[in-house]
């Protein structure tokens, strides 16, 4: 089936199912068991881990990006809304800026942060963790990675939240109230790249390896710059922010399991893959097949289909995964959909694992026996999973 509609995962499809619930796991695992694919608004809805990694893995199948005009803005953001080879002449420049040796230099950064946001909150005898840690963390930790200034963090986070979480119930609304915030976030990009580049001798963050790289044998344009950077903040920052939300939180609903980690800090890595497998900080990407894609079993996705590659149901789906449903920090099939697959894997979860694992030792290591109102927390499960009001006593 040819859908004429534009899905819009955001409003349409299987997030509207799941919009709120603090579980959803269980129905994910069930449309992964008993349903595997399904049109819901006109989009072709996948739901095993063996599918989606066919379609991510088919060299004629488009990422996200596939049909452009997203987000709001006019530009193709680099790399996500490309394809083929031109995808690869930028992952080929990016991946090493993001591989797990150029992240480190970050470490002692984010560990000062981290310690000095938990403090804050031990200081208070208290407080709600995800404005006072899970949000400020990755938006500071942005700037110190790009080397803007501090000082420009309540503007930045402004325009960033306009981007991010647009208003609006209508597709034509929020693209509208996003390309207002958009114009700003990249007219304030475009002012610091003109200072960055009169300080580029001094520099030694990524702005500075980017402005001195080359692609084709010319220095990228500013209009190519303005896009990768658009889409650096617009895909790490609140995709942290709500990572961190959903592990703090199930770590508080489970004071047991927080012991275990406590008593064995060298879990943290297993027990970090194991929760972003379960929570899942992601739920969903599209995908855009050029051409029919067989996946055996009598399922023919056709080209033209607007794919919901579910990674949440992917990362629960029992014929994959042993007893998907249990959080087992010494599970021995690790592999998740989290930050999806093939050639529009993650560019930034390197960074995203750094964060996540800075943060929980020090948590464990600050205030070990918080104690969460597990009332107050709040679901949301559309375009990103978070939890708000984390409100804790320690
Ligand atoms: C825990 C946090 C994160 C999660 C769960 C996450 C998840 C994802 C997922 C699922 C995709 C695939 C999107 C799609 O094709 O539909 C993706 C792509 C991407 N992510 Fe992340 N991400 C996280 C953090 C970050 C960070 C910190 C950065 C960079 C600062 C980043 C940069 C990117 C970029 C540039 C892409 C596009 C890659 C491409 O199309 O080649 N992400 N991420």
């Amino acid at each position: 089936m040819n859908s004429t509609i534009r899905f819009d995962p955001r409003i349409h499809g299987i997030s509207q199912q799941v919009k709120s619930l603090a579980d959803p796991q269980s129905v994910y695992f069930e449309k992964a068991r008993d349903v595997r694919a399904e049109y819901i608004d006109g989009g072709l809805h996948l739901y095993r881990y063996e599918d989606i990694l066919a379609i991510n893995r088919h060299p004629e199948v488009m990422g996200n990006g596939g049909r452009g005009g997203s987000f709001g803005q006019d530009g193709r953001l680099i790399p996500l809304e490309v394809d083929g080879p031109d995808h690869k002449k930028w992952r080929r420049l990016l991946d090493p800026m993001f591989a797990p040796k150029a992240m480190a230099r970050l470490e002692k950064q984010i560990r000062d942060l981290a310690r000095s946001l938990i403090s804050e909150v031990q200081g208070d005898g208290g407080g709600d963790l995800h404005s006072m840690l899970c949000a400020p963390l990755p938006s500071q930790t942005f700037l110190g990675l790009v080397g803007a200034p501090l000082e420009d963090l309540d503007f930045f986070v402004k325009f960033k939240e306009g981007v991010v979480h647009p208003q609006g119930d209508t597709t034509e609304q929020i693209e509208a109230n996003m390309a207002v915030a958009g114009a700003e976030l990249l007219q304030y990009f475009d002012g610091f790249l003109k200072i960055k580049r009169g300080q580029l001798e001094d520099c030694d963050d990524l702005i500075a390896d980017l402005l001195r790289s080359e692609v084709d044998g010319q220095p990228i344009s500013e209009a190519d710059l303005l896009n990768i950077l658009f889409l650096l903040m617009f895909a790490g920052l609140d995709t942290v922010t709500a990572s961190l939300s959903c592990v703090i939180a199930w770590l508080g609903k489970n004071p047991v399991r927080r012991q275990q980690l406590c008593d064995d800090p060298s879990l943290v890595r297993k027990a970090i893959e194991e929760l972003m497998r379960y929570e899942s900080p992601v739920p969903s990407g599209m995908r855009f097949p050029g051409t029919d894609v067989d996946l055996g079993g009598g399922l023919i996705v056709s080209a033209g289909e607007q794919v919901n590659a579910i990674w949440a149901a992917a990362n629960v789906d029992p014929t994959y995964h042993v007893d998907p449903l249990r959080v087992d920090f010494d599970r021995d099939k690790s592999s998740h959909m989290t930050f999806a697959s093939g050639a529009h894997r993650c560019l930034g979860s390197h960074l995203a694992r750094l964060e996540l694992r800075i943060v929980l030792e020090e948590l464990l290591d600050l205030v070990p026996n918080f104690e969460l109102d597990t009332d107050a927390v709040t679901y949301d499960n559309v375009a990103v999973r978070s939890v708000s009001n984390i409100v804790v006593s320690v």
